[in-house]
């Protein structure tokens, strides 16, 4: 059985290698997200990667992988600190997702310190910079495996 994962990337993290490369990892986007995919987890996995800047297509994606996907990984930059939309999007989609971020969101501004989505997410990673997606995955294989062998009882 392959597990199928969808990574999500909001608002300017297409920047990452340009981007306040103090705060943020150094590496560029698509680097990040390859070693995610290509990472030897426990389980098979397919891992689909999808980036926006506009949260309504975030939306329109998260409402497509309803019933699509066993796992979500939503890094959703800025929006996670106020995007009720996003949160709305996330609650329809019935499938469990970690939130992540790269920098440690709690060493930073007090407005980053809020999200309106860690609530319903499964875990929240924060500042393990390049490999947070990673990280997420293994929680959620973890999770995944948890559910599985609950069904079966
Ligand atoms: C971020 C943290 C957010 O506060 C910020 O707006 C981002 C990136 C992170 O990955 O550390 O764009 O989600």
């Amino acid at each position: 059985m392959r597990l199928k994962i969808l990574i999500i990337n909001g608002p300017n993290l297409n920047m990452l290698g340009l981007r306040e490369t103090s705060v943020y990892p150094q590496a560029p986007l698509e680097r990040i997200v390859g070693a995610a995919a290509e990472y030897k987890y426990e389980m098979p996995v397919k891992v689909d990667h999808f980036q926006s800047n506009h949260e309504g297509e975030l939306i329109d994606r998260i409402q497509d992988a309803r019933g699509a996907y066993d796992l979500l990984v939503v890094n959703a930059g800025a929006l996670t600190h106020y995007s009720i939309a996003l949160r709305d999007a996330l609650l329809a989609c019935e499938t469990p997702f970690a939130e992540v971020h790269l920098s440690n969101v709690f060493a930073r501004e007090p407005f980053r310190h809020v999200s309106v989505m860690a609530d319903i997410a499964f875990c929240v990673i924060s500042g393990a910079g390049e490999t947070a997606y990673t990280l997420a995955i293994i929680a959620g294989i973890n999770l995944l495996k948890k559910k599985f062998k609950e069904k079966k009882k």
